[in-house]
């Protein structure tokens, strides 16, 4: 479960990127959530890992209220899944998806590649899951194709058995059949193991098939709550209406931010 009690973000240029969001997810919900660009869809995702501070409010995962004292822990049961993947394109399919270990593994020993045997058939375990085979494990991630490296995404994603998944326009790049396969792993995946899934889209005809709920921002508030049911569309164009339809690509800054995710060093 992730609770959001009353989060508000400024940065420091003035920019209200959240304003006094109160919203709780309960364990094992797939919520999307959908905006126009600058909704604070992102914003949002990174106050659950840690890796943007609020200016007020709180986040429990769990019941635990995330604090700097608290953080390192908590950042072992959440997984992130980034739109532009984030792997290390010049190591192993294998290597970037046992980079999921990190929260866990000292990185003296990651950079060594010590993961132990159970490490390794857990790895290859989940990669087949993805559908990706055998031949795949030792290529170098840039080798792959967008849709085959966001499937090791959703691999390392699920190496620490995440109860919480987050995920940024997982899919924003990729074809609509692929998004479809990708997605349909993140949920299954993550119906297995009871995870929460918080996912920001801006294709409203996946948050209707996927979510089990949605929420709607726009101006860093939440506009819009409920079923996919519930989300017609009039809502849709309320939620749209006169802003920008496509998600902005991830700034320089978001790029920064999200390379601050554990990664294995390449050695
Ligand atoms: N690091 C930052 N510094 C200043 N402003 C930021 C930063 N990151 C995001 N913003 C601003 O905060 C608002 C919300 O951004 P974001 O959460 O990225 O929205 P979304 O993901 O919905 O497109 C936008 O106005 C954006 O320009
Ligand atoms: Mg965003």
């Amino acid at each position: 479960m992730i609770e959001f009690k009353a989060i508000s973000k400024k940065w420091p240029d003035g920019t209200a990127a959240l304003s006094d969001v109160n919203v709780t997810i309960p364990k094992g919900q797939f919520c999307v959530i959908l905006g126009p660009s600058g909704a604070g869809k992102s914003t949002l995702l990174r106050a659950v890992n840690g890796l943007m501070q609020p200016t007020n409010g709180e986040v429990v995962i769990d019941g635990v209220t995330l604090t700097s004292a608290t953080a390192r822990t908590l950042r072992q049961r959440v997984a992130m899944i980034h739109q532009h993947f984030n792997l290390t394109l010049r190591m192993s399919v294998a290597a970037n998806v046992l980079a999921g270990l990190l929260p866990v593994v000292s990185t003296g020993r990651a950079i060594l590649g010590w993961f132990t045997p159970e490490h390794r058939a857990k790895a290859c375990a989940l990669l087949e899951r993805v559908g990706l085979t055998p031949k795949h494990v030792q290529r170098r991630a840039g080798e792959l194709s967008g849709g085959q490296q966001q499937r090791v995404g959703v691999a390392r994603a699920f190496m620490l058995d995440p109860e919480v998944v987050l995920a940024d326009e997982p899919v924003a790049s990729l074809d609509p059949k692929i998004s479809r396969e990708i997605l349909s792993l993140i949920r299954d995946a993550a119906r297995e193991r009871n995870a929460t899934v918080l996912c920001s889209l801006h294709q409203v005809d996946l948050a209707r098939e996927f979510g089990d709920r949605i929420v709607g921002m726009r101006d860093g508030r939440i506009v819009f709550d409920g079923t996919p049911e519930e989300f017609t569309d009039e809502r849709v164009e309320a939620l749209y209406h006169g802003a920008q339809w496509e998600d902005h690509p991830a700034t320089e800054v978001e790029a920064e931010l999200d390379a601050l995710q554990p990664q294995l060093v390449a050695a």
